[in-house]
């Protein structure tokens, strides 16, 4: 674990230092949970999104975009639930003073009980070595018999109180388990409070009288106030989706983990329509689409996993997460949501208007039922940078950091280099560049010697170094050198083109979902 938490740690500051992520606001000594994107940052997130993009709308013809506003009426949030239930149960330790989370100390405290667990197996394989039958341990051994049950006491008591909103319930096992607070190490707790995550403004003068807005806590409500435009301006038959890429806000409370868990983030969400009863076989289909296209991406099949909701948001009938294996345990990257009529309902009832759908098959009008894809763009980020970056010890003791970025989402495809800055290699570098740059974001590199012009590409995860040499004069080939297998080949300037497309371009990466 400590092993893993040193590699987040390098993983952060190579994100840093190669110009992904910088913290917001640095010079100001940084905003908490807010960040900014860097030059190769942004080309990488701009692919994800653009992979995200075309999946939707280019594979499936009956899904289509739009880009709403982040301030919507404020009434939106009143129907959508958000006003009355977007909270999150918080805990304040009187002696040091900090806020918590309630149900994320109750979570770390089951954690901490899963670790004894896996202390004792681990102890029990170790001293019986291969004849180790570990589900017979964890059925007979009396320790980790009795902190199973507690365990499932445990979780028990606290989904439970979650599903009922029973704030007294959480705050009474947090004091029957005798959780401390990891700063003061005491037990003095306040109650429960219910505490709304949506950031407020104003908007216009106070003068002329002004409105309390919010800023979007997802895209999705943009979604639900177009669906009439869309439906009836595209002519769209049911089922048709929606799809959106934009900013959201919450103001968390506990934000951790770098980019994970942010107070201003980006969302790629897509909102299915169906016949009401048809839900259920649209939630499987999009639950298999959705692993297919994390899958198609070559990260490791082994380290995504479903987790279906215990608790069920406001508007779902069923949920459920794709995790991934961060550095610090399998973590919610997208959720997929069969949400029922519940916003499209609650809309119409809000704002008056007729929100349904005359069905020419069936000769009649409903309210569609909604699956929603959720997706946060900056945890798809972490998850692709995080699976991608190694530290490769190489032959004669020499060492790299390489990103295994998938090569359609690297930030730079090829840098080109001359070998010598003279003799006419830089010029004829820079024809290459000219010819390739309008496909592919292309680098030119002359600066230091060649080996270290690879470390510096390899370090930003592209995927061609090609070198321009004194051969490259006369039968116009270069030196195509491979980022994982650094393997060289050479090859004519003419075929550059056609290799390199095959190997970056999102077309091939689309046809693998
Ligand atoms: N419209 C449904 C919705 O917003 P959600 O599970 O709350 O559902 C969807 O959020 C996705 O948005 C999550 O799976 C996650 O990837 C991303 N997300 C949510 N909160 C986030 C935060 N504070 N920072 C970064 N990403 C976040």
């Amino acid at each position: 674990m400590a092993q893993q938490e040193d590699v987040f740690k390098k993983i952060v500051a190579h994100a840093k230092e190669y110009g992904f992520v910088f913290p917001s606001s640095e010079i100001y000594d940084g905003l908490s949970a807010v960040y900014d994107y860097g030059q190769n940052g942004v080309e990488l997130k701009n692919n994800i999104k653009r992979y995200w993009w075309e999946a939707m709308t280019l594979l499936h013809e009956n899904i289509v975009g739009i880009d709403s506003a982040i301030f919507m009426h404020p009434t939106i949030w009143k129907a959508s639930g958000h006003v009355d239930a977007f909270n999150d149960p918080l805990i304040d330790n009187r002696d040091s003073k900090k806020r918590y989370r309630a149900d994320v100390l109750i979570e770390d405290h089951i954690a901490k009980i899963d670790e004894k667990i896996d202390k004792e197996v681990a102890k029990a394989r170790k001293r019986f070595g291969d004849s180790f039958d570990e589900a017979m341990f964890r059925q007979t051994n009396a320790r980790v018999v009795e902190l199973l049950a507690h365990r499932e006491a445990v979780h028990t008591r606290f989904s439970e109180a979650m599903n009922a909103n029973d704030l007294d319930g959480l705050r009474q096992i947090i004091i029957d388990e005798e959780i401390v607070d990891p700063i003061s190490g005491t037990k003095n707790w306040t109650e429960v409070r219910q505490f709304n995550l949506m950031f407020k403004t104003e908007m216009g003068s106070t003068a002329d009288g002004s409105m309390t807005v919010y800023l979007r806590p997802e895209t999705a409500q943009g979604i639900f106030v177009n669906y009439l435009n869309v439906q009836k301006t595209g002519r769209m038959r049911i089922p048709f989706g929606i799809a959106q890429i934009g900013k959201a806000f919450r103001n968390e409370i506990v934000a951790r983990q770098f980019i994970f868990r942010m107070r201003e983030f980006e969302q790629m969400e897509m909102q299915f329509f169906v016949r009401p009863g048809s839900e259920m076989e649209w939630f499987k289909y999009w639950k298999e689409w959705r692993l297919r296209w994390h899958k198609a991406l070559g990260l490791g099949d082994e380290k995504y996993r479903y987790h279906d909701h215990e608790k069920l948001a406001h508007y779902a009938n069923a949920a459920t997460d794709i995790e991934f294996q961060m550095p610090f345990g399998f973590k919610e990257v997208e959720g997929i949501h069969s949400r029922t009529d519940f916003d499209l309902s609650q809309h119409e009832k809000f704002s008056g208007k007729k929100i349904q759908y005359f069905d020419p098959e069936l000769n009649q009008s409903y309210t569609p039922y909604v699956i929603e894809t959720s997706i946060g763009v900056d945890r798809m980020f972490l998850s692709v940078l995080c699976s991608s970056y190694e530290e490769q010890a190489l032959e004669g003791g020499d060492s790299r950091v390489v990103l295994h970025l998938p090569a359609a989402l690297a930030p730079v495809k090829c840098a080109v280099m001359p070998l010598v800055r003279k003799d006419g290699l830089p010029e004829k570098a820079r024809e290459i560049v000219d010819e390739l740059k309008f496909d592919f974001t292309t680098h030119y590199e002359e600066k230091d010697s060649i080996g270290k012009r690879y470390r510096r590409q390899d370090a930003i995860g592209t995927p061609f170094c090609i070198t321009v040499d004194h051969q490259t004069l006369e039968d116009n080939t270069v030196t195509l050198r491979h980022r994982d297998s650094m393997e060289q080949q050479r090859i004519s300037i003419a075929d550059l083109h056609s290799l390199i497309h095959s190997q970056v371009s999102l077309n091939a990466l689309l046809r693998k979902i």
